[in-house]
């Protein structure tokens, strides 16, 4: 599913980069430009950071 359409950028991806380390908002912004453009998929985005950090 395409959390960011503006970027491309899909909710698996999103859980990578948490994986990876990934965890605020800002850090992916600036990795994969998600919530840059119309910011849309930030709440979305958001979301999937918080439930991958619930997750460990
Ligand atoms: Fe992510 Fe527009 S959908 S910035």
């Amino acid at each position: 599913m395409y959390v960011c359409l503006c970027h491309g950028v899909t909710d698996r991806q999103i859980r990578q980069a948490a994986e990876e380390g990934c965890r605020s908002m800002r850090q992916l912004g600036k990795e994969m430009g998600v919530g840059r453009q119309c910011g849309r998929c930030a709440s979305t985005a958001r979301e999937i950071l918080r439930e991958c950090q619930t997750e460990e």
